[in-house]
């Protein structure tokens, strides 16, 4: 068993998405490892050490029970974030790296911002050797930008102290899957120039990854390959969500298309299920920073390639959103319709760039009262998903000519006098739904648009509901 004297405390700046499960898995496989996580939001730092372990800041199946475990004996939150780098032997970068909103770049290129503030952090607080593991999803060559900053710490006049390595190793988990990715990777990457360093990363892993599955490169094809990975999966996404349009119009079945292409071996069936279009923090941002790239780069044929990832997922929303309005006489005004699902994808609380937001803010537009329902995601979070500096949603009691919203956690309260249902996100509950009840509650004529193939068709239709499928003809 590995046991290296030289790696010891670890610690994780960023308690996210990923830094919260990735480092609560190392602590797990890992009882020899001190592992620090630490965040500057106090209040998220706050949940995560919460005796409560149903009040961790995110959810996601297993994680609360591997918390139970590690917390306190080898896993610590804090917002000490200098004392932790000072003691750390490795330390990970796991910050947010999201579109930058104004100045060079402003809706494509990454907000490093948030990354040069750790690198700065890390240079002025650590002490010795520290090995620097950038984790967060960032454009190729950052790692240049780290290097001057943390070199520019070793030249100076305290440096005799301090030296630095730094590795890329980018996280490939997917919300709603983390622990069992985490647990269970199809690789582990690992970039670099250092190969000591590279080696006690991946003897880390080791301890429950095969050695076939640690990949090493360099640090400009690591960090480039996260970009490309989610590049890859965000355009199946798109090329069939096209496909569902024209299965539309011509009475194919998307499904019955992506079983059959999706035999193919060297198709495969994965990430082939048409819906709403892709949200989530990472495939938008990621493939607006790959055509800054490549256009900074001199690219703008590839460039505009993979623009075209973005502007199908855009317009299948669109779409989406335009159908509902068309099949419900054109006219939403004082029409009620629940919307089932908050979160951009099943068994996450993560809304971020969720479809959901999109097509609410549309119908609100045309002046529809939305009932929204979703087993994880809060009021709160749906009330600072809709509001937006160009966008106006007006409370209920000050009703004008948008619609309003209210949450409900009451699914038979939500169907009373609906006119419609719009499933969005693919959890598990609504396959459950007996629409037989609910049908009843709702006015007709009534309508239920399923986005995620969710529901039978025949049982639908025998039950009397107007269904709209996508990606078929019904
Ligand atoms: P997140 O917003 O959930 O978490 C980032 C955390 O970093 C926040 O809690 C923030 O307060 C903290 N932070 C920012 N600056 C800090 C500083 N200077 N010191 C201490 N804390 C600081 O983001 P996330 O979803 O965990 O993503 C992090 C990175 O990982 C991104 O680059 C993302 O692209 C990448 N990634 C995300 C996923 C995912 O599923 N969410 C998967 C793979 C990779
Ligand atoms: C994605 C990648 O799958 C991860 O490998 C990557 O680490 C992560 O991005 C990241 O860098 O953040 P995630 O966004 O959590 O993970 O979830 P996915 O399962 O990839 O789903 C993304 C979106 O695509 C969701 O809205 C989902 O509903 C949609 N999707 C996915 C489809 O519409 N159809 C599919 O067949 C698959």
């Amino acid at each position: 068993m590995y046991t290296s004297k030289e790696i010891k405390n670890i610690c994780c700046i960023g308690a996210g998405y990923v830094g919260g499960p990735t480092m609560a898995v190392l602590a797990d496989k890992c009882p020899f490892l001190n592992i620090y996580v630490v965040d500057l939001n106090q209040e998220k730092i706050k949940q995560w050490n919460s005796k409560d372990t149903s009040e961790l800041p995110i959810f996601e199946p297993g994680l609360e029970q591997i918390i139970k475990r590690v917390r306190g004996k080898n896993l610590f939150f804090s917002i000490n974030v200098d004392k932790y780098i000072s003691i750390a032997d490795m330390v990970f970068l796991s910050v947010n790296t999201p579109t930058k909103t104004k100045g060079v770049g402003s809706g494509q290129a990454s907000d490093l911002r948030w990354i040069e503030a750790c690198a700065r952090q890390v240079a002025k607080s650590a002490k010795g050797h520290t090995i620097v593991v950038e984790k967060s999803t960032i454009p190729v060559k950052t790692a240049e930008t780290i290097k001057i900053i943390l070199k520019s710490t070793e030249d100076s006049d305290d440096s005799n102290l301090k030296s630095f390595s730094i590795l890329s190793n980018p996280e490939f988990l997917a919300e709603g899957t983390a622990i069992n990715d985490l647990e269970n990777p199809d690789r582990i990457l690992i970039g670099g120039e250092d190969e000591e360093s590279m080696n006690h990363l991946s003897k880390i892993y080791e301890q429950w990854v095969a050695p076939t599955k640690i990949i090493k490169t360099n640090l400009w094809s690591s960090e480039l390959s996260k970009l490309i990975a989610n590049a890859f999966l965000a355009q199946r996404v798109s090329s069939i969500n096209s496909i569902s349009a024209l299965c539309e119009k011509t009475g194919a079945d998307v499904n019955q298309v992506s079983s059959a292409i999706g035999a193919d071996s060297r198709i495969g069936s994965k990430f082939l299920m048409a819906g709403p279009g892709f949200g989530g923090s990472c495939f938008k941002k990621d493939i607006l920073n790959l055509v800054y790239l490549c256009n900074y780069f001199g690219l703008p044929e590839v460039a505009n390639y993979w623009k075209n990832v973005i502007t199908i997922n855009d317009w299948q929303q669109k779409r989406l959103s335009e159908i509902i309005v068309e099949k419900l006489f054109g006219n939403l005004t004082d029409k009620k319709i629940v919307i089932l699902g908050f979160s951009f994808k099943a068994k996450t609380n993560d809304t971020r760039e969720s479809p959901s937001i999109y097509i609410s803010r549309y119908l609100l537009e045309e002046g529809a009262h939305l009932i929204i329902n979703d087993p994880k995601v809060n009021q709160k979070q749906v009330d600072n998903d809709l509001k937006d500096d160009q966008f106006f949603v007006p409370t209920l009691n000050n009703k004008n000519s948008f619609g309003t919203w209210e949450f409900s956690n009451n699914l038979e309260a939500a169907f009373e006098k609906a006119d419609a249902a719009v499933i969005l996100t693919d959890w598990p509950e609504y396959k459950k739904i007996n629409w037989k009840i609910l049908f009843k509650k709702m006015r007709k004529p009534a309508w239920l648009f399923d986005t995620r193939s969710i529901v039978e068709e025949k049982v639908i239709k025998d039950i009397g509901i107007n269904l709209w499928k996508l990606g078929s003809n019904c």
